[in-house]
């Protein structure tokens, strides 16, 4: 195989990779190793023998940013998508040294700059001149997982409190690099757990309160009937609620758009979504978060490995047949979160939080939007 269907292949299963709001706001860009040294050079560094560089990234045009907290969202994004990217490389026997951009990286000439788009840039891959053979056991295995991964919203099985979490070992055969200052906590106790689910209740409405974040996120919500793989960005209501027929899907296109949301709130609808997402908190084997521990200055690199830790856990998750299901709307607004911190007694701030536990069922309806990726030759 060429080294082009390669980075196709890596990236086609890259792209399964999960994302706020499904946005997938990843982009690559394709450089001439002497292009990329001469005018960009973002990560200081030997050059070797090498091939090809890519550059990983945000686009800037298909990222969130309606709240300051969805920058970490957009990073954490791009990492999953950035390890499993390297991962199907190093598979597929590509040589290839990963390096973090630091945050205020610069391109070196104007023309580098112009050439990145709208990529603001978090890794660069250097691929080398040589390669070593396919590890096809181990792919076939990785692509499973990432294939059958999912971001179930179900009820999960009510749990036998009081035994230990399984612990999740580690499925990703190759890491960016070690999580370092990032740490995973476990809570699987019925008191915590309750506690959790009484806190998400109380404030999981306030996704709604926040108009221009509302609007932005309604824009991601697909109303139709579609399921299955369909091409493009965001997520099915019914991703959300279970399988719906027309005139409900229709009724709750409405009664969530934008402009009437301040009318049916009255009426209690989203403080009737609240507190199911609490109940869902409350029906889950265990809620785990991901704190960081480092340092300020560091943190937007680290974000990008705390969406490699985020992904390993889940995957590790769906090996085991379990699932896992992100509760965001408690970090996204700092007073939600510093109070959120307060309950755990948790002294670093949390970038990530989810219910974790096996689904009562699987949903009946598959939906997987995706829009392809293609490297930008640049
Ligand atoms: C950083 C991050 C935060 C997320 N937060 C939420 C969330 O608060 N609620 C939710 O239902 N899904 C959340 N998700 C899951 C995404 O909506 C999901 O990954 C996306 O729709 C793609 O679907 P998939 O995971 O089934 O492939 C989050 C995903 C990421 C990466």
């Amino acid at each position: 195989m060429l080294l082009a269907e390669k980075i196709k292949r890596a990236a086609d299963l890259a792209r399964l990779a999960p994302s706020s709001h499904n946005c997938q706001p990843w982009q690559v860009c394709s450089f001439e190793p002497d292009f990329y040294f001469t005018h960009l050079d973002l990560v200081a560094g030997a050059h070797r023998d090498l091939r090809q560089v890519l550059v990983l990234g945000l686009d800037r045009e298909r990222c969130l940013t309606a709240l300051p907290s969805l920058r970490r969202e957009m990073r954490m994004s791009a990492g999953a998508f950035a390890t499993l990217f390297y991962n199907f490389l190093r598979l597929q026997g590509v040589m290839v040294e990963a390096r973090l951009v630091p945050e205020h990286s610069a391109a070196l000439t104007e023309l580098g700059a112009l050439q990145l788009h709208h990529c603001e840039p978090l890794l660069v891959l250097l691929l080398g001149a040589v390669e070593q053979a396919p590890q096809a056991e181990a792919l076939a295995r990785l692509q499973q997982l990432v294939e059958s991964r999912r971001t179930l919203r179900t009820p999960y099985k009510r749990p036998v409190r009081g035994g230990p979490t399984p612990s999740l070992p580690t499925v990703l055969p190759y890491r960016l690099q070690d999580d370092g200052p990032l740490r995973w906590t476990h809570c699987d106790n019925s008191i915590d757990i309750e506690r959790l689910a009484r806190f998400v209740g109380q404030y999981a409405e306030r996704d709604f309160s926040d108009s221009r974040a509302w609007r932005e996120t309604y824009r991601y919500i697909d109303f139709s009937a579609r399921s299955g793989a369909i091409e493009g960005e965001g997520f099915n209501i019914q991703q959300l609620t279970g399988p719906l027929p027309a005139w409900k899907r229709w009724a709750y296109r409405a009664a969530l758009a934008p402009a009437l949301l301040p009318l049916t709130a009255r009426f209690g609808l989203t403080r009737n979504i609240a507190s199911q997402l609490g109940g869902l908190v409350r029906n889950s084997a265990a809620l785990c978060y991901l704190s960081y521990a480092g340092s300020p200055a560091r943190a937007a690199e680290q974000q990008l490995l705390a969406g490699e830790a985020m992904l390993d856990l889940w995957l590790a998750a769906t090996d085991r047949g379990m699932a896992l299901h992100p509760v965001s709307v408690v970090l996204q607004h700092s007073e939600i979160r510093e109070r959120l911190e307060c309950l755990l007694a948790e002294p670093d701030e949390i970038w990530f939080f989810a219910r974790l536990g096996e689904p009562i069922q699987p949903p009946t309806t598959e939906f997987r939007y995706r829009r392809a990726v293609s490297p930008l030759a640049c």
